[in-house]
C-alpha cells in the first residue's frame, strides 16, 4: 500500500442493528424488527426485489431517515438519534446530483471546504482521491464534460474524500450501461481493498450482489432472509425465495410427495430415494441437471419445449409433471427440437425446502 492510500485510509467501524424497525404509517411495517452486525472493513451487499426496503434500510444508517424502533451503533457509539453529518458515513445515490457548474476539482472537495479545511490540505486529498479513481486528468472539467461512468467515479470521489469510516451506496451503477458497469465493479472492489471502509452496497443486480460482496444481505418484504457469504447463498439458500432469487435462469423447484420410499413428483415419477414422508419442494439448479438417459439411477420424461443458446452455454426449457425446469447445457450439446429429454437429478445436487414455509431443511441430501 503506498503514501496515497494511506493517506486517504478510512477508520472502519462495524455496523449494529439492534431490533431496528421502520414504519413510515400506522398500517405498514416496512422494516421488520432487525438484528444485524456488519463487520468492520466489510462490503455488505443488499439485496432483494423492488419495495423490499433496502433504499429505507440504507437511509436509517446514514441518518436521511429515523428509526421507528431500535438502535444503530457504529463502533459501539449509538448514532440513531445522530444527524446524517455526525455519523461520519458517505452516501452515493443512483442519480447522483454533481454540482453542473462547479469543476471536477470543486465537486470533489465541496465537503472539505464547507468543514473549513486549509486549501493546501484540500488539495492534496482531492488529488489523492482524483488519481486513485483515474480523475487526475479531468479536475478542471465540468461535470456536463464527462461521461457517465467518470461522473459516477466523481460522485464516489465526492463520497470518500472525507474518509468515511462507512461507505454506503443506493444504486449507483444503475443508470450505467453494461460495460461500464462492469468495469465500475471492477472498480469499486479494488477502492474497497484500498480504502477500507465498512460499505453498505443495495442493488437488485444478483451480479452486483455475487462479485462485490464479503457477505449478501437478502431482504424480502422488511425481514432477512438470509445473510451469508455469496458461495453460501449460492450453495445452500435458506429459503425458496433465496433459491429462487440468485442464479440465471434461478433454481428450477418442484413440487414433490415422499411416500417412506421415493419423493415423486406430481406426475408420480420417482426423482430419488428418500425416507421422507409428506409435501415438499424440491430445488436444483439448471447446471445440475444431467440429460441423456446413460447413468444409473432415477430418470424422468420431460418434454423439451424451447432453447436459448447464449454463446457460452445453452438453455432448455423443458415440461415436467406439469412445471417448466431450466437445463443449462454446454455450449455444442447437440438435442433435437420438441424432443423427449431425460433427465436425472443427482442427489447430492438437490434442495429440500418445507412446503408451507418454504425454508430449507438442511441435511436431507447432500447440497444443503
Ligand atoms: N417516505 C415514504 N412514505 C411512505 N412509504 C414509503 C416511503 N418511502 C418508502 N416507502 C415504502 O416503503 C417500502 C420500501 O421502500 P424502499 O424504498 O426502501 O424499497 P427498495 O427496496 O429500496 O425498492 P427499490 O428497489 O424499488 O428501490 C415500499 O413499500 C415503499 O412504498
Ligand atoms: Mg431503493
Amino acid at each position: 500500500m503506498n503514501a496515497i492510500d494511506l493517506a486517504i485510509r478510512a477508520a472502519a467501524a462495524n455496523i449494529t442493528l439492534a431490533g431496528v424497525t421502520k414504519a413510515y404509517d400506522a398500517a405498514t411495517t416496512v422494516i421488520l424488527p432487525m438484528d444485524v452486525e456488519l463487520r468492520a472493513g466489510e462490503f455488505t451487499v443488499v439485496l432483494g426485489p423492488s419495495g423490499c426496503g433496502k433504499s429505507t434500510l440504507l437511509q436509517m444508517i446514514a441518518g436521511l431517515e429515523r428509526v421507528s424502533g431500535g438502535t444503530i451503533a457504529f463502533g459501539g457509539r449509538q448514532v440513531q438519534d445522530l444527524e446524517p453529518k455526525h455519523r461520519g458515513c458517505a452516501m452515493v445515490f443512483q442519480n447522483y446530483a454533481l454540482y453542473p457548474h462547479m469543476s471536477v476539482f470543486d465537486n470533489i472537495a465541496y465537503s472539505l471546504r464547507v468543514s473549513g479545511m486549509a486549501k493546501a490540505e484540500r488539495i492534496e486529498r482531492v488529488g489523492a482521491v482524483a488519481k486513485m479513481l483515474g480523475l487526475s486528468n479531468y479536475l478542471s472539467r465540468k461535470p456536463g464534460q464527462l461521461s457517465g461512468g467518470q461522473r459516477q467515479r466523481v460522485a464516489i470521489g465526492r463520497a470518500i474524500v472525507r474518509e468515511p469510516g462507512v461507505l454506503l451506496f443506493d444504486e449507483p451503477l444503475s443508470n450505467l450501461d453494461a460495460q461500464l458497469r462492469h468495469d465500475m465493479r471492477v472498480e469499486l472492489s479494488e477502492l474497497h481493498r484500498r480504502i477500507g471502509a465498512t460499505t453498505v452496497f443495495v442493488t437488485h443486480d444478483q451480479v452486483e450482489a455475487m462479485t462485490l460482496a464479503d457477505r449478501i444481505l437478502i431482504l424480502n418484504k422488511g425481514r432477512i432472509e438470509q445473510f451469508d457469504t455469496p458461495k453460501a447463498i449460492y450453495h445452500h439458500p435458506a429459503s425458496v425465495f433465496v433459491a429462487k432469487f440468485i442464479g440465471a435462469p434461478p433454481m428450477n423447484i418442484l413440487p414433490v410427495t415422499g411416500d417412506g420410499a421415493v419423493l415423486r413428483l406430481a406426475d408420480g415419477q420417482a426423482v430419488v430415494q428418500s425416507r421422507l414422508t409428506g409435501a415438499y419442494q424440491l430445488g436444483i439448479r439448471p447446471e445440475d441437471i444431467l440429460f441423456g438417459g446413460r447413468a444409473d439411477g432415477h430418470w424422468l420424461t420431460s418434454a423439451l419445449r424451447f432453447r436459448e443458446d447464449l454463446g457460452s452455454h445453452a438453455v432448455l426449457a423443458a415440461e415436467l409433471a406439469g412445471s417448466t425446469v431450466r437445463i443449462a447445457t454446454p455450449f455444442g450439446a447437440e438435442v433435437a427440437d420438441h424432443a423427449q429429454l431425460s433427465l436425472h437429478f443427482p442427489a447430492s445436487r438437490l434442495h429440500l425446502f418445507d412446503a408451507a414455509s418454504g425454508r430449507a431443511i438442511p441435511g436431507a441430501f447432500g447440497a444443503n
